[in-house]
């Protein structure tokens, strides 16, 4: 990658709940963006702005190594990867920008609609299937509950038909997933929105200038909505 002290770069998700309106408030604040579906990066026409495409899990490393210098993050991957990387010791520090208006989802315990469930109690000694261990665990620690995790990426909601786990700690939005596999959601652990994030070290004076800019275009697109 060819990388300037010039020009911006920005991550965003690249498909998932964030892609869209992350590139719409990009545009919304006056960037123009050309995408190639099978590039990663974009140069912004009318802009010293770049635009990197990945992951959403990849987002909070990426910009907390100040490999970019902004991202556009969902706080539930955001806090995972942070206590991660506090947990083993790997820098985790950013700086919050703003939280942004989209992507709005929680995490929650679900459990199959079958199950007699009383509480969270009742997950002791058993076993959640998650894509979040550390949101989990941190949330059981307080609990005082004692449960393992089986780590999925993918297919989270499956497991417990699947025989893999007992219960699930997964994102909700519409419920609809959690509904069309026979879970109901009993605890909610974290709530989320998009937010906009900055690597921790300062940016050259030319990259600050644009952040500068861009901060009170967003506050603008986000009050117009209001
Ligand atoms: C989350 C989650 C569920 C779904 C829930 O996945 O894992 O699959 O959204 O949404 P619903 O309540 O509206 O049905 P997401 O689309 O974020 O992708 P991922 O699982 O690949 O991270
Ligand atoms: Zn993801
Ligand atoms: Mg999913």
């Amino acid at each position: 990658v060819e990388k300037s002290s010039k020009r911006l770069t920005i991550a965003i998700q690249k498909s998932g709940r964030l892609s869209k309106e992350s590139m719409k408030l990009l545009e919304a604040c006056g960037y123009k963006f050309s995408l190639h579906e099978a590039r990663l990066l974009a140069h912004s026409s009318n802009q010293p702005v770049d635009l990197l495409r990945v992951r959403d899990d990849d987002i909070p490393g990426l910009v907390m190594d100040g490999v970019v210098d902004i991202g556009i993050i969902g706080q539930n991957v955001l806090e995972e990867v942070r206590l991660e990387r506090a947990a083993t010791q790997v820098n985790n520090d950013f700086s919050a920008l703003r939280s942004l208006d989209f992507g709005g989802c929680r995490l929650s315990l679900a459990v199959p609609k079958e199950d007699d469930y009383q509480g969270v109690q009742d997950l002791n000694g058993k076993r959640i299937a998650t894509t979040y261990p550390y949101l989990l665990q941190d949330y059981l620690r307080r609990q005082g509950v004692n449960a393992s995790t089986a780590i999925l990426t993918g297919s989270v909601e499956v497991a417990p038909r699947a025989g893999l786990a007992d219960a699930v700690c997964d994102l909700v939005s519409t419920g609809a997933t959690l509904e069309a596999n026979g879970l109901v959601e009993k605890e909610i652990i974290f709530t989320s929105t998009a937010q906009l994030i900055q690597r921790p070290e300062p940016l050259s004076a030319e990259k600050q200038a644009i952040v500068d800019q861009l901060l009170p275009r967003i506050d603008g697109v986000l009050m117009a909505k209001e």
